[in-house]
C-alpha cells in the first residue's frame, strides 16, 4: 500500500495548483486518467476573469457575478474570490505566463477581453488559448517539484471512508481505490488529505465543449461515499459549439462576440435583439434559450456567429486557433459566419464546499469545477470558474496543510478485491449505455425542461444504474466501465435535484413554472446519500 501526506485527483488548474502549493509540505501524489495535459482547462480559451483596470471595480465584479448567478451566489464567497484574484494572478505570472497586452497612448497594458455579463472588460487572456498555456505553465513548475509524483493512467475508482469500513461514528476520509490502467491492478492509497479536482461531467450530454475527461468522476465518488452535492440542476449550456458533422466538441469562444460577433439565424437576422437588449452579448443562460427557440421554431439546424465585419487581420491574431480549426473544417470565419449549437459546457454545482475546498467529509476537499462553492449560484458568470480555480486552491491548500487527521487511531485499509471476476467480453453493452444516458440527458434534460420528461428521464436512469451495478460487481474494471458507472451515478443526481426546484431559475428552465424566481426556492439544492 502507497502512503502519501496529500492525493490529489486531477490535473487541470486546481489540482495542478493544489500540488505546488502544498508541495513543500510533504509527499504528494497528483493522479490523473489520461495524460497530465488531458483537462478541461487546457481547453479553455476564453481566459480569466479578474479586475486589474481603473475602469473596473471589485463592486462591479461582484454585482455582475450575483446577478447573473439569479440569487443563489453566497456574496462572501464571492467577494473573497473577486478580492483575492488579483494577488493569485500575479503568481501565476510569476510562473511565467503571460497574458496578452495592447499598446495604448506609447504605453503597454493587459488586453482585457469582454463576455457575456460583465459590464466592463475584465477577461485576462492569452490570445484564444489561455488554458492551453496556464496547463503548460503549471505541469512544468510541477516537474521541477522532487516532492510531487504525476501519476498519468491512474483513474480514481471509490474513495475509502471510516464509516463505510465499520466506523460511521468518527467517518472522515481514509484513502482511495486508484486502477493503473497499465497493469490493469487497482491500488490501495492511504492518505488523510484527499483532494477532489476532477472537473465536470459534459459528457453526461450527448452535444459537449468538454473534453472526454469530463465524466463527472468527482461527484460520483463523492456521492457515493456520503457526501453533500448542492445544485447539480444548474448546468450551463454555452451557446455556440461548432455545429460541423467532423468537429466534435469545439468551442467558439463567447470572446468572439465580445469582440463584437453577430449571431444571425438562417434568415440572416439579429435575433438575439428579439429576446434581450444587450443581443448577442446577453448572460449564457439566455443566448442559449434563445438559440434553442430559433432552432425549434425555424426546424433549422443551427444558428450561425458573424464576425466578418472585423478584419481578418484582427480575427487572426485575436483567435488564431478558433480560426485555424474552423478552416480545417473549410469555413473561413473571416468571410463567412459560423455555424453554432448550443452544448453542455460547465457544472456550476457540485461537491458542497465552503471558499477553502472543505466539504462535508473530513479529510477531503474539492476545488475547481468539481466544487459548488457557491460563486456560480444558478448561472456561471464566464470566465469566473479559472478565477474560482485558483483563489480557492489557495485557501485549500493554506487549510490542509494546517489540517491532519486528529484521530490517533490508524484504520487498516483493506486490500481491494477483485474477486472471481471475467474481463468485459460485453463491450457493446458499455457504449450501448454510455450512448443512452447522454442521448436522453440531452433530450429530456436539456436547456429546456418539463417535469415529465425529467420523469421519464428518471426512471430510464434507474434501470440504467441497475445495470451497470450489476456489470461493476461481475466484471473486472476498467475505465470505460468507472466513467460509465460515474456518468450514470451524475446524471441521476441532475434529474433528481432538476426534479426538486418548482421554478425557472438561471441555467434550470421549466416549461411547468416559467416564472422566474420563487422565493421558496431561493435555496441551494442539497443532496446527500441516506
Ligand atoms: C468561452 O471562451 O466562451 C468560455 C469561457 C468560459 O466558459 O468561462
Amino acid at each position: 500500500m502507497k502512503e502519501y501526506d496529500f492525493v490529489v485527483i486531477g490535473s487541470g488548474i486546481a489540482g495542478l495548483s493544489f500540488a505546488l502549493k502544498v508541495a513543500m509540505h510533504g509527499s504528494v501524489a497528483v493522479m490523473t486518467k489520461r495524460k497530465g495535459s488531458d483537462t478541461n482547462t487546457a481547453w479553455a480559451q476564453g481566459g480569466i476573469a479578474c479586475v486589474t483596470s481603473d475602469e473596473d471595480s471589485f463592486e462591479l465584479h461582484v454585482r455582475d457575478t450575483l446577478e447573473a448567478g439569479a440569487g443563489l451566489c453566497d456574496e462572501g464567497v464571492v467577494r473573497t474570490i473577486v478580492t483575492e484574484g488579483p494577488e493569485r494572478i500575479r503568481e501565476l505570472t510569476e510562473l511565467g505566463l503571460q497574458f496578452d497586452e495592447r499598446e495604448i497612448s506609447g504605453h503597454r497594458e493587459l488586453d482585457l477581453g469582454k463576455e457575456g455579463g460583465h459590464s466592463k472588460r475584465r477577461v485576462l487572456h492569452v490570445r484564444d488559448v489561455t488554458g492551453k498555456q496556464i496547463e503548460n505553465t503549471l505541469l512544468r513548475e510541477l516537474g521541477r517539484q522532487s516532492h510531487v509524483q504525476l501519476l498519468e493512467n491512474h483513474m480514481a475508482v471509490d474513495l475509502i471512508t471510516a464509516a463505510k469500513l465499520g466506523f460511521a461514528a468518527e467517518d472522515r476520509c481514509l484513502g482511495v481505490y486508484v486502477l493503473d490502467e497499465k497493469t490493469g491492478e487497482v491500488e490501495t492509497i492511504r492518505s488523510d488529505r484527499i483532494v477532489l479536482a476532477t472537473g465536470g461531467c459534459g459528457k453526461v450530454y450527448v452535444y459537449t465543449t468538454n473534453p472526454d475527461v469530463a465524466t463527472g468522476d468527482g461527484v460520483a465518488m463523492a456521492w457515493r461515499a456520503g457526501v453533500e452535492i448542492a445544485n447539480m440542476e444548474f448546468i450551463q449550456f454555452h451557446p455556440t459549439c461548432l455545429f460541423h458533422p467532423q468537429a466534435k466538441s469545439f468551442l467558439i469562444s463567447e470572446a468572439v462576440r465580445g469582440e463584437g460577433g453577430i449571431l444571425r439565424n438562417n434568415r440572416g437576422e439579429d435575433f438575439m435583439q428579439r429576446y434581450d437588449l444587450r443581443g448577442s452579448l446577453a448572460p449564457r443562460d439566455i443566448v442559449a434559450r434563445a438559440i434553442d427557440a430559433e432552432i425549434k421554431r425555424s426546424g433549422a439546424k443551427c444558428v450561425f456567429l458573424d464576425i466578418t465585419h472585423r478584419s481578418p487581420e484582427f480575427i487572426q491574431e485575436r483567435f488564431p486557433h478558433i480560426y485555424q480549426t474552423c478552416l480545417r473544417f473549410g469555413i473561413d470565419m473571416s468571410k463567412q459566419a459560423i455555424p453554432v449549437v448550443p452544448a453542455a459546457h460547465y457544472q456550476c454545482g457540485g461537491i458542497k464546499t465552503d471558499v477553502n475546498g472543505v466539504t462535508s467529509m473530513p479529510g477531503l476537499y474539492a476545488i475547481g469545477e468539481v466544487a459548488c462553492t457557491g460563486l456560480h449560484g444558478a448561472n456561471r458568470l464566464a470566465s469566473n470558474s479559472l478565477l474560482e480555480g485558483l483563489v480557492v486552491t489557495h485557501r485549500a491548500a493554506i487549510t490542509a496543510v494546517r489540517t491532519r487527521s486528529a484521530s490517533k487511531q490508524k484504520i487498516p485499509l483493506p486490500e481491494w478485491k477483485s474477486g472471481n471476476v471475467q474481463d468485459v467480453d460485453e463491450l457493446v453493452v458499455i457504449y450501448h449505455n454510455w450512448d443512452e444516458i447522454r442521448r436522453l440527458m440531452w433530450d429530456y434534460v436539456g436547456i429546456v425542461r418539463t417535469d415529465k420528461r425529467l420523469q421519464r428521464a428518471s426512471a430510464r436512469l434507474r434501470n440504467l444504474l441497475r445495470e451497470i451495478r450489476e456489470f461493476y460487481w461481475n466484471f473486472k474494471v476498467s475505465v470505460d466501465l468507472l466513467e460509465l458507472r460515474n456518468l450514470a451515478a451524475v446524471a441521476a443526481l441532475i434529474v433528481d435535484s432538476a426534479l426538486c426546484r418548482k421554478e425557472s431559475r438561471g441555467l434550470h428552465y421549466t416549461l411547468d413554472y416559467p416564472t422566474a424566481g420563487d422565493s421558496r426556492f431561493e435555496r441551494d439544492t442539497v443532496l446527500s446519500r441516506g
